[in-house]
């Protein structure tokens, strides 16, 4: 078991990693502390209600991309309200991405905040989406468009919880794990290189190495630029332009993960078009990628997109690094390092259609 403890703008975040990881977080809460729980339908509970005695009240949440509504936020502010929850109480999220993202909003505007734990049950939720404080809801078919900036006080990465999480999800979370080594952290790259076996089948001491390491990498990025404003922020965004592109024009049928692997294949290949990066850094990314089993392609996925580039631009234009500068995107220019550049947005969505083939 290990921990990690950040000082994020002006609160500190402890993320307790590996088996036993509950036991030892719960410690941290005030006995007299009451607690409202939002948790998973398809998750276990007990775990849970042995550690924490004070849940005065509970959502029960279904996984996926439609949990992520407003009327979800409200619904758990609702019952916040109702269980007269105070800014020293406590909101605790156990389940995947899509549900600590919308329990951290609700945390973050309930009482202008009150205490949040993300306890992720996905691999996902732990490497990525349960750190680094931003919490969004989907709004009109566009990804992550209402949201605020609000860190967990704790984050339980508990790896005994993904015992239940099918493989199809675990390498989905691979696909946030890769980024982290690509763009940031060579000695992480190397590790998911040289040990993808173990990794697959989720060996207790890799997998724990695999999430500290990338819970590490988040919040030494998330703490020189936690309201991301510096452009610092952005690298760990790789990926995510094609990848919120394809989970938007799919309709939300393509997971994260598996949108973001796609996302990173095409982004390196679109900066390599247009002369800003090597073409060796988008093969090293596609190897990468079919090591683990993630899609590199949208013939690998097994969809059509809309390939005009007037759609595509539509798209592109909303994404959040997008302004009336251009579109600014980070760079991978070799393993563990990156760059980030403003483009055009024309020149982008052409490059793109190319990659589509
Ligand atoms: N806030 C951030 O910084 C950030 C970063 C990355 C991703 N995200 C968001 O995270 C979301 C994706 O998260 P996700 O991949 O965890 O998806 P998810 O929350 O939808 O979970 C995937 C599926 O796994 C199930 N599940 C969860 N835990 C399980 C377990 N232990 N055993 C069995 N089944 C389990 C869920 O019910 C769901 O069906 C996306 O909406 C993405 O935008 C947010």
């Amino acid at each position: 078991m290990r921990v990690l403890s950040k000082v994020l703008c002006c609160q500190e975040t402890k993320a307790f990693i590996g088996r036993g990881a509950l036991e030892k977080a719960a410690e941290e809460i005030p006995e007299k502390a009451k607690i409202l729980l939002v948790r998973q339908d398809v998750l276990e509970p007990s775990p849970i209600l042995k550690v924490f005695r004070n849940i005065v009240d509970e959502v029960v949440l279904k996984g996926g991309e439609e949990a992520k509504d407003i009327e979800v936020v409200l619904k758990i502010v609702e019952r916040m309200h109702e269980a007269g929850i105070q800014r020293s109480d406590y909101v605790v999220a156990f389940g995947g991405g899509t549900l600590t993202d919308v329990t951290g909003f609700a945390a973050s505007i309930y009482l202008r905040g009150v205490n949040f734990v993300a306890i992720p049950t996905t691999l996902l939720g732990m490497v990525d989406a349960a750190v680094g404080g931003k919490n969004a809801v989907n709004f009109k078919n566009v990804k992550n468009v209402l949201g605020t900036f609000y860190q967990p006080r704790i984050i339980v990465a508990d790896t005994r919880f993904l015992d239940t999480l099918p493989q199809q999800e675990y390498v989905n979370g691979l696909a946030e794990v890769i980024k982290y080594g690509l763009a940031l952290d060579k000695e992480l790259y190397e590790f998911l290189r040289g040990n993808s076996e173990k990794i697959l089948s989720r060996d207790e001491e890799a997998l724990e190495r695999v999430v500290e390491r990338s819970i590490a990498d988040k919040l030494f990025v998330v703490e020189q630029d936690v309201f991301d404003v510096k452009g610092i922020r952005i690298v760990l965004n790789f990926g995510h332009t094609v990848g919120h592109l394809i989970e938007s024009l799919s309709g939300f049928s393509i997971s994260h993960g598996k949108a973001v692997a796609v996302g990173m294949a095409y982004e390196s290949l679109v900066s390599a078009l247009m002369g800003l990066s090597s073409y060796d850094v988008h093969r090293e990314i596609v190897e990468m990628l079919k090591m683990y089993g993630l899609p590199a392609s949208l013939r690998d996925l097994g969809i059509e997109l809309p390939r005009d580039p007037s759609t595509l631009k539509s798209v592109v234009a909303r994404d959040k690094k997008a302004g009336w500068r251009g579109l600014t995107i980070p760079i991978v220019t070799e393993v563990g390092r990156w760059r980030s550049v403003t483009v055009d947005v024309d020149s982008y969505v052409e490059a793109l259609v190319k990659c589509f083939g």
